[in-house]
Order: structure tokens, then C-alpha cells, then sequence
């Protein structure tokens, strides 16, 4: 092997989790003599973590797989992977459909990336989608890069056992597991040792996280209150979490751990009765009001974050305003919010459409309700002070930018370095950012 390293190039889509399982790959094949560069001209090796949770996702990766043919004709030992939920959904199709792919792997063989890319290499094509036993963070090479910014992700928990009707997740991602806490640990630990001072616990379903040590369950409130005494780190945070799995616990934690910041992103999806049970969301729209009572007693100032889906099938006008109706029961501080696409292979992708007029209607309609939301939450930290951890230099000389308890960003004049965790008063609301000034 020569001693000059390979150029790999990874384009990622979708959750943070993908940008967890990039970084990852990128270390699994940094032991095979890669180097991540920015882009993928003069790439040896260009991997797509691809996302398949709405709108024609394979589609875009053929489309982006196309514009690499001359790359590929340029050098002949290029080697193009797929990864991630695409890569899990389509499987060998990828390779029937574009030739030119060497590697297919699914989210679940990450940690068989260094033999495939050796298969690769001697001209065979490489294709791994199987639901391994073993967690494949856990037999991923140690040591992660030596540079990194002062925030994290870390999966603590993976796939799915809720099957809500519209969703792929628990088919490309696979069923619930949890990391062992030691493991965690272990790995938070070593991020706060290169200066890492905020972790974000990832997961899809992450407050379903239950982990084992010393004999015990440890759901994710106790992890939490664990992470919280590792020196130097100083914010916690997670997501995404499911309303059923808010455990008393875990609320108690919003109210008494001082680390957990006030924002929780709790998906709702719909605010009618109907819907939600057509969804399998296994709860109504009144129990999940009654559960933000409850997080906002423990903690008042926490910022409520969520998804919703419009254009359901079978959403009525009458649906759709008890989805506004309950909007404007929680007022979200941030929220996400999309045009239902059916699946396939999920339970809702049998079902007839609504007419898509009526779900565009229906969605700008939202996302104007929810826009002002947001934009009066920001509005309204204008005079308080918050903390600020800064994450890099601001477009202005001298300017810095981070993001508050609260997950805003703000932009601050000073000269403290990257990393800096300051106490700062809110001046001023933009569009999509606060300013303040350093206390
Ligand atoms: N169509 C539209 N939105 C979807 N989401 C998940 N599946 C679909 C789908 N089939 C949204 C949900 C989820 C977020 C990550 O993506 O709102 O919470
Ligand atoms: Fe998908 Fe529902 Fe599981 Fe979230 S809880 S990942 S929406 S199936």
C-alpha cells in the first residue's frame, strides 16, 4: 500500500444520524488509508449516505449517481458506494440499475465497510444489507478524528418498533436497539477529552433508549444524570423522541439536570383523533397536550419543537384544522412540517391520496402559523440572558456565533475562542438568528 493517502469523498443526506454514521464510516476507512476531502473531483472513493424518508429519495441518488460517470470515466479506480436508507430499501437494484455502483451497504454493516471496500478494491462488487447481531458502533475501529468542534452527536439508540403507517424507518433502519451504557460512556468521555463540551443523544425513537449495566435497565433519564458528571462536559441534549415513551423520569430531568438544555423536539405529526389513530400513533392529540402540561410544569421556559405531516390519507379540511387548533394550543418554538408522500411498502402507501391542491393548501397554511410561531419565540428572548457556546466565526469581522440553551443561534462581537461557553444578553431578532452582547 503507499504511504499516500486515498481521497474519500462522502455526500450526506438526511437525519443526524446520517451525519453520525458518515463520520463513522469515515474512520472505519480512514484504518484503510482514506482521507476525507470536500469534494469529489480526484476522489478515489465517493460514498452517498442516502436518506429514504420522503419524495422520490431514489430517484435523486440515481441523478446524483449520474453526474459521477465522468468521474468514473476519468479514473477507472474510482469506487462508488451507497449507504445508508436508500442503500438498505433498494438493496442489489442499486447495482442492476447503475453498474457503475461497486459498493451497496446498509446502515446496519457499517462496520463491515473495511472488508467490502477491500472486495471493492479487487473488482468485485460489495453488497451487505443484512440486520447483523452485533451493533455495528461497537465493532467500529476506536479513535476518533483528532480535531473536532466543541459539539457532538453520539447514537445512543437505533431503529424503530412503533410502525406508524407512513414511515420506513423501521424497515430500512431495522428494530429498537440500545448501545450498552458503558459504551456510551466511554465514548462521550473520549469526545469531552478532545473538547467536545455538548453531546447531542441521537436516536430515532431515543427516549425508548434502555441500556444495560450492573444487571440494570437504564432508560434514558439515568443516562442522562450519568453524562451529567463527566467534567468539562456542560450541555446535553436529544432526539428525536416519541410522546409515548416520555417517561416521568425523564420529564423530572428537564425540571432538576441542570446540563439537559430546554428544548425538546416531541413529533406530534397530526392534531385530530382520527388521523393520529389511521397514523398508528398510539395516542390522541388531548394526551399529548396533557404531556406538554406536564414538561412546561418541570421546566417552563423549555422550547417545544415537532413534525407535522399534512395531506394524510383521508385528512379532511376538518382534520387539518384540529392539527392548526393544536398548533396553536402548544405554540412551538421551531417546528418541521411536510407534505404526506406515500412509501412503498409501508401500511399508508396502500391507501388512496388526498388531492395534492388541497394538501399544498394545507401545508403553506401551516407553515405560516408556524413560521410566526417560531419567529415570536425568538422575538420574544430579546432582554434575557442566556448562555451562548461559540462554534465559529460570524461573517463580520470580529463577530462569533453559537448557538443558545435554547438551540438558537446567535451572533456576539467578541474575540473569545471557538469552544467558549459565555453568558450573553440578547439585544436583537433577525430573521433567523438572535444578536447579543457579551456579559
Ligand atoms: N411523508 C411525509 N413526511 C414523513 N415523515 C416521515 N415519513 C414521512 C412520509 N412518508 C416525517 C415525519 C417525521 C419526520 C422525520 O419526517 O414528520 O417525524
Ligand atoms: Fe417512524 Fe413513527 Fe418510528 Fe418515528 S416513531 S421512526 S415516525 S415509525
Amino acid at each position: 500500500m503507499s504511504d499516500v493517502p486515498k481521497k474519500l469523498y462522502i455526500k450526506t443526506y438526511g437525519c443526524q444520524m446520517n451525519v453520525y454514521d458518515s463520520e463513522r464510516m469515515a474512520e472505519a476507512l480512514g484504518g484503510q488509508g482514506y482521507e476525507q476531502v470536500d469534494s469529489p473531483e480526484g476522489a478515489d472513493m465517493i460514498v452517498l449516505n442516502t436518506c429514504h424518508i420522503r419524495e422520490k429519495a431514489a430517484e435523486k441518488v440515481y441523478s446524483e449517481l449520474g453526474r459521477y460517470k465522468g468521474l468514473k470515466a476519468a479514473n477507472p479506480d474510482l469506487k462508488i458506494g451507497v449507504a445508508g436508507c436508500v442503500a438498505q430499501a433498494e438493496g442489489a437494484e442499486i447495482m442492476r440499475r447503475q453498474p457503475m455502483v461497486d459498493l451497496v451497504v446498509g446502515p446496519q454493516s457499517y462496520h463491515r465497510l473495511p472488508e467490502m471496500e477491500a472486495k471493492a478494491r479487487s473488482g468485485e462488487k460489495a453488497l451487505d444489507t443484512d440486520f447483523p447481531e452485533e451493533l455495528k458502533f461497537d465493532h467500529l475501529p476506536k479513535g476518533r478524528k483528532a480535531s473536532r468542534g466543541p459539539t457532538a452527536f453520539l447514537t445512543v439508540q437505533e431503529g424503530c418498533d412503533k410502525f406508524c403507517a407512513f414511515c420506513v424507518v423501521p424497515y430500512t433502519r431495522g428494530a429498537e436497539v440500545s448501545r450498552p451504557v458503558s459504551r456510551v460512556l466511554r465514548e462521550a468521555e473520549g469526545l469531552v477529552e478532545q473538547g467536545v463540551r455538548e453531546i447531542t443523544l441521537l436516536g430515532q425513537n431515543v427516549n425508548a433508549y434502555h441500556g444495560q449495566e450492573g444487571g440494570e435497565d437504564w432508560g434514558l433519564a439515568r443516562l442522562i444524570r450519568r453524562l451529567a458528571e463527566i467534567d468539562g462536559l456542560d450541555r446535553i441534549r436529544f432526539t428525536t423522541s416519541h410522546p409515548n415513551d416520555m417517561e416521568d423520569d425523564l420529564i423530572a430531568a428537564h425540571g432538576d439536570c441542570e446540563k439537559l438544555m430546554p428544548y425538546l423536539h416531541l413529533p406530534v405529526q397530526s392534531g385530530s383523533d382520527r388521523i393520529l389513530k389511521r397514523m398508528n400513533r398510539g395516542h390522541t392529540a388531548q394526551e399529548y397536550l396533557r404531556l406538554i402540561e406536564r414538561i412546561r410544569a418541570a421546566r417552563p421556559d423549555i422550547l417545544m419543537s415537532g413534525d407535522f405531516i399534512v395531506g394524510f390519507p383521508e385528512e379532511t379540511e376538518e382534520d387539518f384544522q384540529a392539527t392548526m387548533d393544536l398548533v396553536e394550543a402548544v405554540n412551538y418554538g421551531q417546528c418541521f412540517s411536510f407534505k404526506y408522500s406515500a412509501r412503498p411498502g409501508t401500511p399508508a402507501a396502500e391507501r388512496p391520496l388526498v388531492e395534492q391542491a388541497a394538501a399544498d393548501d394545507r401545508l403553506q397554511r401551516l407553515q405560516t402559523l408556524l413560521t410566526t410561531q417560531q419567529r415570536a419565540a425568538q422575538d420574544a428572548m430579546v432582554g434575557r440572558e442566556v448562555g451562548v457556546l461559540f462554534e465559529k466565526a460570524g461573517r463580520l469581522p470580529g463577530q462569533m456565533v453559537g448557538k443558545s440553551d435554547h438551540l438558537h443561534a446567535v451572533h456576539v462581537q467578541c474575540d473569545l475562542p471557538v469552544g467558549t461557553l459565555a453568558r450573553v444578553r440578547i439585544t436583537e431578532s433577525g430573521p433567523n438568528s438572535l444578536a447579543g452582547e457579551l456579559l
